[in-house]
């Protein structure tokens, strides 16, 4: 007879607290909980995180402590995208990374200069295809609509047309990545196998596409909550790219958003910049979470 759920966790935000004062907190908390309430009922004190960014309930990422004495914090991650494995790993890797820049050095601006560096790697064309290659289950032909606009079916019914025996099985990975076509196609027809785009100097990887439908948002989503619009780094792009860009990556297909043809660089970000730091030093240190679990 169950009358709450079996597992149940929460988090407690500490304001202005230090790790070691969070863990006697922490354990305080649990002893007290678990005293005042009837037997089978007992509130575990589970982690510190410090820091923290607590984008829902199930989506957090910070460094966790388990124990007062643990030196070296681990990077935990839930729910975003640097544990997904639906994106392609160039978007876990970018994410991850710019997370631990910001924990470890609290300061915006080098996770900014780290992002930028790497959308300037995409659309140099610099990063490998494999960190681009997004690998997605197939489900069998029989198990999608009529229709469906997906990738791995997409390539399925394309090699399939080749040859009916390379079906792949149900539940394998196919790799793909996108590729610039003509302006106005659906994405789904510039769907290629990682393999034709090494062997077919005419495909480019669509790096807009990649950095801006892939790499910024899941940034955006994590960083919006201590006021970073990441949206500006992307923007403030073409200013920092020079000359070689151009030549080596498509211009035409290139649409910078906010700038109109040959106009000079939009407008920068930098007074926005100046007033989100201070936002995220202060969320950053109200940002001490402790998880606490109560299990039957
Ligand atoms: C590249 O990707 C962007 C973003 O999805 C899309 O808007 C654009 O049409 C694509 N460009 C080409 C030339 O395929």
């Amino acid at each position: 007879f169950i009358f709450f759920p079996p597992f149940f966790f929460m988090f407690v935000l500490l304001k202005g607290t230090t790790k070691e004062q969070a863990f006697r907190i922490g354990r305080e908390i649990a002893e007290a909980v678990t005293a005042t309430n009837p037997k089978p009922v007992t509130l575990k004190f589970e982690k510190v995180y410090l820091p923290c960014v607590l984008q829902t309930k199930k989506r957090y990422v910070g460094y966790m402590y388990e124990s007062e004495d643990q030196k070296e914090p681990v990077f935990d991650a839930k729910g975003i995208e640097t544990v997904r494995r639906d994106g392609c790993p160039a978007v876990a890797k970018i994410l991850e990374r710019s997370l631990k820049l910001l924990f470890d050095t609290r300061d915006i601006s080098v996770v900014r200069r780290y992002v930028q560096r790497q959308c300037v790697k995409v659309l140099e064309a610099k990063a490998s295809v494999q960190d681009l290659t997004f690998a997605k289950e197939y489900r069998g032909s029989a198990s999608y609509r009529p229709g469906a606009c997906i990738p791995a079916l997409e390539l399925t019914r394309k090699t399939m047309a080749y040859d009916r025996r390379l079906e792949p099985r149900v539940g394998e990975r196919v790799p793909y990545v996108i590729v610039y076509g003509t302006p106005g196609v659906p994405l789904i027809q510039l769907v290629r196998r990682p393999l034709e785009v090494l062997q077919d100097p005419s495909l480019r990887i669509n790096s807009t596409y990649y950095i801006t439908k892939q790499i910024l948002p899941p940034l955006c989503r994590v960083l919006n909550l201590i006021g970073v619009d990441v949206s500006c780094w992307y923007r403030d792009l073409p200013r920092i790219v020079r000359g070689p860009v151009s030549r080596l990556t498509a211009p035409s297909s290139i649409k910078w958003p906010g700038s109109t043809g040959s106009s000079p660089a939009p407008p920068t970000c930098d007074n926005y910049w100046s007033s989100s730091e201070t936002l995220l030093s202060l969320s950053l240190s109200l940002s001490l979470s402790l998880s606490l679990s109560l299990s039957l």
